[in-house]
């Protein structure tokens, strides 16, 4: 609000008080309203009056909040200001509202009803609820300014439309703080023929925002509204007459509005007596989510993925350059055609997209009456029909709705809706089978493991307790395998190396807890890692997988397990301490970096490939370690590279059809995950080796691929321009010889060979060695993505990413289907 003209209106209400009120609330044929005098509703919650806007210079009729004079909730004449408050306000012969300057009349309620129609005497009355009526004798309304809402929607107020006579009830913005006059944004209640009615914001001839259809209960898209439920009653009318919405206070008072600003956001506010001010309730759009198609046709928006879009279980994107590249305005498309076959469809099914707003329910049809069994029949008997769902939620839901053609603009909200997708038979199978499959597999590789280990084990342990008859704990098949894998050490002593886990000794905080430095009684230095107190499935799973992997696994690049400590319901691992941190501690020190010289850097390198090797192909396990990184490559006394933390690693089979799988949640740190994995979390285990590629990078240049700095771009504009060895960091290149600087290119070229977006043209571990040790020439990388323009794309990209991640580098996502 344009607080200089509302601040003077002000003043001049009040030096105007005593003559204002005369006129009570009434305006009769014979009366009139002149510049300063207004008219007040019976309680004075609302005044109508002539308001000044920008400088005084344009002045309109209006109604505002008595305790709120800047708050205009109505304008009579948006189009045509007066140029001072000479204005006069009259009930014309004619029974219309008028607003006259001289002899020209500048606004008629005429021009909006037909009052001719009336019947004796005609009065103007503002009522306390903010309404302006115009009525006849016979109390017939006229015209009320209700049914003329300008940008605020007020209790007892109904937005929508008169089907009988065609009359619609919208919101339009101002076009600016200061001027009144129709702006970009409108507010529109949609009725699609048949369809479900859902409210709309226009920006022009664009759709920019959906609240999502009624669901007995609410917008399909505004969960709060059920958390407003106790201040605010709403209503949803759709009969044959008339499709409209409206609320109330709880408390009858008229003291809230929402707002439809100049920017196109509906604010809902409420008066706070005791501050004197508005306070915001809510405000939509709320997140990119919101923003209309914003993925596209069968996408699917998920405001904590890292990119936001997905596509509907069964399609894929239309184009997967424009889609990788973040514009994801195309779309997705069917994997599988429909078949739509035989009588009733029977080659299609549904599969359910939980907890969405509905998509656009521009083609639609919707039956309150049928069931949703019989809307399942009904859609699958039609064609067109590619999805359906519950028209009321309400005791299980009830009633259909169908749609015909694109679903778009759907996202995932809380407490969100069921919608049925109609998909190919076949694509069921598949769309069924990870969702078991996620933790079926997980569970079922660790059962699987975890069986065999235990079995193995417990010859061991039996062997062991004959031979040192030491007493064993076995509290829990956790206990049990921890126990049979590793040497237990008595909580005691793990007590006593870490000073009763005191918070000095604390090096580090790890997936699942925190880690300890401790000192044997033998004096030998130990980490202990402690399982965080709360017990999570999640925390003890990556224990778990922690424990069964590594304690399997024994290289010099691996970081080691000493034992596990198990007491009452705590569980401790306790590995070899590393005196040298982590590499992240060194490499990206300003000061530190320069200990590291490029030799130490090649070793540290080779030893992170070596032990990445070892984890894919020479364990019997195999392995997926998924979150290489930085901080996760340890470094002991001689300046050894070993990969910790195994939480996340998993087991694969090495089968060549079982290449890639889809694992169920995306869990990996900002920066080092391969964008197939980041887009659809499809496994393998050149996911490794992308991120090999980005450590590899950050390891010759000191510097982090982070949001600010895309390393990758940065690296292939130097490799494109010949001059990789000017990414060697600056703090050790001058010391280089001519050599070094040759195997660091060398480096550099296999990084980019490293995290080609296509996974297929990344070199498998076992090629990467012999590259990197200038044994094979590496071959050439193509330009990535992320560079083909690294100004706009990357950034915005990147821009995504961070907005959705907030401050912190750590990553975990649940997969879109996921919910
Ligand atoms: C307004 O009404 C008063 C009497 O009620 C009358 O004297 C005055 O002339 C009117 N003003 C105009 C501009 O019609
Ligand atoms: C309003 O008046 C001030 C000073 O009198 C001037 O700076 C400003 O540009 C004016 N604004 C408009 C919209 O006329
Ligand atoms: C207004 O109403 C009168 C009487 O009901 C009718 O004769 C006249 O045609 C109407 N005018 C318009 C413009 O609808
Ligand atoms: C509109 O409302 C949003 C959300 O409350 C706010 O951020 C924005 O500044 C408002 N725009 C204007 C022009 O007041
Ligand atoms: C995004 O993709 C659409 C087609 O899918 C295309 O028309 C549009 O130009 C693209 N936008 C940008 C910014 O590349
Ligand atoms: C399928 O639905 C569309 C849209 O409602 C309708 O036009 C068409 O007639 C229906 N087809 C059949 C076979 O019912």
């Amino acid at each position: 609000m344009a607080m200089s003209h509302l601040l003077l209106l002000a003043l001049l209400l009040a030096s105007a008080c005593t003559s204002s009120s005369a006129s009570g609330n009434t305006l009769t044929q014979s009366g009139n309203l002149t510049g300063i005098r207004t008219l007040a509703s019976p309680g004075d919650a609302f005044r109508l009056g002539l308001f000044a806007a920008s400088n005084r210079s344009r002045w309109f009729l209006g109604i505002w909040f008595t305790v709120s004079p800047d708050t205009v909730v109505w304008v009579a004449n948006r189009d045509s200001p007066l140029t001072s408050p000479s204005g006069v306000v009259e009930v014309s012969i004619g029974g219309a509202l008028v607003l006259r300057d001289g002899a020209s009349t500048v606004w008629s309620s005429s021009d909006y009803s037909n009052s001719s129609a009336a019947a004796g005497a005609v009065a103007a009355e503002l009522r306390d609820t903010g309404n302006l009526v115009l009525a006849d004798a016979a109390g017939t309304v006229l015209w009320q300014s209700f049914e003329h809402p300008t940008n605020t929607f007020l209790p007892e107020m109904r937005v929508g439309r008169s089907l009988a006579t065609g009359a619609e009830w919208s919101l339009s913005s101002w076009r600016a703080a200061d001027d009144p006059s129709p702006g970009e944004f409108r507010y529109v209640m949609a009725t699609p023929r048949g369809g479900a009615p859902e409210l709309h914001v226009w920006s022009g001839g664009r759709k920019v925002y959906r609240t999502g259809p009624w669901n007995g209960v609410r917008f399909s898209g505004i969960p709060e509204m059920t958390t407003f439920e106790d201040m605010f009653e709403f209503r949803f009318t759709a009969a044959a007459g008339e499709v409209s919405y409206m609320f109330r206070n709880r408390d009858g008072s008229p003291m809230s509005r929402v707002l439809l600003n100049e920017s196109g956001v509906m604010q809902r506010m409420v008066w706070d007596k005791a501050s004197g001010t508005w306070s915001n309730f809510w405000s939509g759009p709320r997140d990119q989510c919101d923003g209309y198609g914003r993925c596209g046709a069968f996408g699917v928006c998920n405001v904590v993925d890292a990119l936001v879009c997905g596509c509907i279980t069964g399609f894929v994107p239309r184009s997967a350059a424009e889609w990788y590249m973040r514009n994801t305005s195309g779309g997705c498309a069917r994997r599988t055609p429909l078949r739509c076959g035989g009588s009733g469809g029977g080659d299609d099914g549904f599969y359910v997209l939980r907890g969405v707003k509905l998509p656009d329910t521009e083609r639609t049809a919707e039956d309150a009456s049928a069931t949703l069994q019989e809307c399942a029949r009904r859609c699958l008997a039609n064609c067109s029909c590619t999805a359906y769902a519950a028209a009321d939620i309400r005791g299980g839901g009830s009633g259909c709705i169908q749609w015909f053609g694109d679903l778009v603009d759907t996202r995932f909200v809380d407490s969100g809706q069921d919608l049925y997708v109609r998909l190919a038979k076949s694509e069921l199978a598949v769309a069924d089978a990870p969702k078991n499959t996620r933790k079926f597999v997980a569970v079922i590789t660790l059962v699987v493991t975890g069986f065999a280990l235990l079995l193995l084990s417990l010859a061991f342990v039996i062997w062991r307790k004959v031979r040192r008859s030491e007493r064993v704990t076995m509290l829990d098949g956790a206990v049990e395998l921890m126990s049979g894998e590793c040497p237990t050490y008595p909580m005691g002593i793990i007590r006593t190396a870490t000073n009763g886990f005191c918070a000095d000794n604390v090096i580090g905080r790890g997936g699942f807890g925190v880690v300890y430095k401790g000192q044997l009684p033998d004096g030998q230095h130990v980490a202990v890692k402690k399982l965080s107190a709360e017990n999570t499935a999640q925390a003890l799973n990556e224990f778990m997988n922690e424990v069964v992997l590594i304690a399997n696994l024994q290289h010099r690049n691996l970081v080691r397990l000493l034992g596990c400590c198990v007491h009452c319901s705590e569980r401790m691992l306790v590995y070899e301490y590393m005196s040298n941190k982590s590499l992240d501690f060194f490499i990206f020190a300003e000061r530190r970096r320069a200990l590291l010289s490029w030799k130490t850097r090649l070793d540290i390198i080779l030893g992170i490939a070596r032990g990445v090797l070892y984890l894919h192909q020479d364990s019997r396990l195999n392995i997926i370690h998924r979150d290489l990184k930085a901080a996760n490559v340890l470094l002991d006394g001689d300046m050894v590279a070993k990969i910790s933390d195994f939480g996340i690693a998993r087991l694969f089979s090495t089968s060549a059809d079982r290449q890639e799988t889809i694992t169920g949640r995306i869990i990996g740190t900002y920066g080092y995950m391969a964008p197939e994995y980041a887009m659809d979390g499809t496994m393998s285990f050149m996911q490794d080796v992308y991120s090999f590629g980005v450590l590899l990078l950050e390891i010759v240049s000191g510097r982090r691929n982070q949001r600010s700095f895309n390393l990758i771009a940065h690296a292939w504009g130097l490799w494109e321009g010949g001059r990789s060895r000017d990414l060697t960091d600056p703090a050790i290149r001058g010391g280089c010889t001519g050599g070094e600087l040759g195997q660091a290119a060398t480096c550099v070229q296999v990084a980019l060979l490293c995290v080609q977006d296509c996974p297929s043209r990344r070199p498998p571990m076992a090629d990467v060695i012999p590259m990197l040790l200038q044994q094979t020439a590496p071959g050439r990388p193509q330009r990535p993505v992320v560079c083909s323009n690294p100004a706009a794309a990357a950034a915005a990209a990147l821009a995504v990413l961070a907005e959705i991640t907030g401050g912190g580098n750590e990553l975990t996502i649940t997969s879109l289907e996921g919910r």
